[in-house]
């Protein structure tokens, strides 16, 4: 059983936009809402060292890292696009009292 990080408002977290939030170790998450569900997964590319809340574009599930166009299914974490081979981590996500939490 991993840690449990309480990260922000779920109202916070909007269809379209790309929310950021630090964890302990200080590494970043991205958040993302999906057909009004909320997932999580790591904010940094792994491609490169672009972060995908301040350079991704999120359309539907698929999150673009502008950096080199590469795409990853945020549900999953899988790559969809090259030059993306290597899946992003994923955190599950729960909604507490209108706050998200994941599991790290
Ligand atoms: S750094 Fe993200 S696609 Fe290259």
């Amino acid at each position: 059983m991993g840690e449990t990080v309480v990260l922000c408002a779920a109202s916070e977290v909007v269809e379209g936009e790309i929310r950021q939030a630090p964890l302990p170790d200080g590494t970043n998450v991205a958040l993302y809402r999906v057909d009004g569900a909320i997932y999580a997964t790591a904010d940094m590319c792994t491609h490169g060292e672009a972060s995908l809340a301040e350079e991704g574009i999120i359309t539907g599930k698929t999150v673009e890292c502008t950096f080199h166009f590469g795409t990853f299914d945020v549900t999953t974490g899988e790559p969809t696009g090259m030059p993306c081979e290597i899946a992003l981590k994923t955190y599950p996500v729960t909604i507490v009292d209108g706050k998200v939490q994941i599991e790290v």
